[in-house]
């Protein structure tokens, strides 16, 4: 990490753990097999592969066969919605897709398209102006022929944390698949796919502090489910590709330390997140925090400001120092709003004014200190350029 900036972007993504980088390295030159290779080097790739799957398994409170191992937290969006839907058309004609309004685009995009290019009705759950899904409202939308229900389980642009558990309860009532995409909520959050009901569960390695470029689907057994990757059996058929086997064992490593006792971590990120919620919300005029005030990740902190281009402001934190991130992938300077803000009631152009402020673990008590210093300046910056 460079010394001279301060890193305020962990839900884009965090530094890999020093930790896991060790636990990676043997398997990239002294145990390079090819896992599905029946001689000593596969076999010893096999058991690093095996081990990572019982690891995390034990942590989920699900059986080893339940997870299939893929690139990113994208592709088990993408597997889970495209290979259920498929499966319960094929299976039980159902055709109906019911996603919240405020899912991550490997999610809204992948079911959007299934109702473009594939005749899939697809139906959005409303969110309250926190983003949050009434469990309530799923009752009312869930029907017979629904072929999956997606929701979020932690917002990743305003940080919210919706009931996953009881809309989990009412999808089993009506035995509908439910998926929810837990890449924000792993990092912080215990999860026990029992005890959340539910049936599939998307997490990538990079937001807790593993490699890029790897992911993980819980499939809860006798889901009906597609394979999306064809070509080879392994991960039970699901996801065709030789085993990319460092990152695999990096995310075991990783999610051990995420999931080994967050209270502390959560307690002292939640305390940094509130400093800087009260100390912005009080010094600067015309700003909103965006998610709900409480029920939200611990380190997440996120706000539109009245009158104020986010990426502009983005560019002038930069310049001060300060990495952070308007909520929404912007870095094109496309000025189109984020559909999340929009679904929790912002104009177009109140949308645009938006910042994501996220901690992690080397976020220090100064660093939230400096940056209420200097935002209001900026703030005021932008507002005479661009106002
Ligand atoms: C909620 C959510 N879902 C999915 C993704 C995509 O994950 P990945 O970057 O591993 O593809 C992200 C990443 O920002 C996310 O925050």
């Amino acid at each position: 990490m460079d010394e001279t900036k301060i890193y305020f972007d962990y839900a884009a993504t965090t530094p890999t753990d020093q930790r896991v980088i060790q636990s990676m390295l043997p398997y990239f030159y002294e145990n390079f097999g090819n896992p599905s290779s029946i001689h000593l080097y596969g076999q010893k790739a096999e058991n690093a592969i095996d081990e990572s799957r019982e690891k995390i398994a034990n942590l989920l409170n699900c059986s080893p066969e339940e997870i299939i191992f893929t690139s990113c937290g994208s592709e088990s969006d993408n597997l889970a919605i495209r290979g259920v839907a498929f499966a319960e058309r094929k299976s039980r004609q159902a055709n109906h897709i019911l996603i919240s309004s405020v899912e991550h685009h490997a999610v809204s995009q992948t079911s959007l398209q299934l109702a473009k290019e594939f005749g899939f009705e697809l139906e959005f759950i409303p969110v309250d102006h926190y983003g949050m899904i009434d469990p309530d409202n799923v009752k009312k939308l869930i029907r017979r022929d629904t072929a999956l229900v997606s929701v979020i389980f932690a917002n990743n642009e305003i940080g919210t944390i919706n009931p996953i558990s009881e809309i989990g309860k009412i999808c089993k009532q009506y035995g509908v698949p439910f998926h929810t995409d837990a890449v924000q909520a792993a990092a912080h959050l215990q999860i026990d796919v029992n005890s959340l009901n539910v049936d599939l569960l998307s997490i990538g390695a990079h937001k807790f502090y593993g490699p890029k470029g790897v992911g993980l689907l819980y499939r809860r057994k006798g889901i009906k489910m597609l394979p999306t990757q064809t070509g080879g059996s392994q991960e039970f058929g699901y996801r065709a590709g030789t085993h990319n086997v460092p990152y695999i064992v990096g995310m075991a490593t990783a999610y051990a330390y995420a999931q080994d006792r967050p209270d502390n971590r959560n307690s002292r990120l939640s305390t940094f997140r509130d400093q800087l919620i009260s100390g912005i919300l009080e010094e600067i005029d015309g700003s909103e925090l965006t998610g709900h005030p409480a029920l939200r990740l611990p380190n997440h902190a996120s706000f539109v400001f009245k009158g104020v281009d986010g990426n502009k402001l983005l560019m002038l934190l930069d310049m001060e120092g300060f990495a952070c991130s308007s909520g929404s992938a912007c870095k094109t300077g496309d000025p189109h709003p984020s559909d999340v803000l929009l679904a929790i009631g912002f104009s177009p152009e109140g949308a645009l004014g938006s910042l994501r402020v996220t901690l992690g673990a080397y976020t220090e008590k100064n660093h939230i200190e400096q940056f209420l210093k200097i935002l209001p300046d900026q703030i005021k910056k932008v507002r005479q350029m661009y106002g």
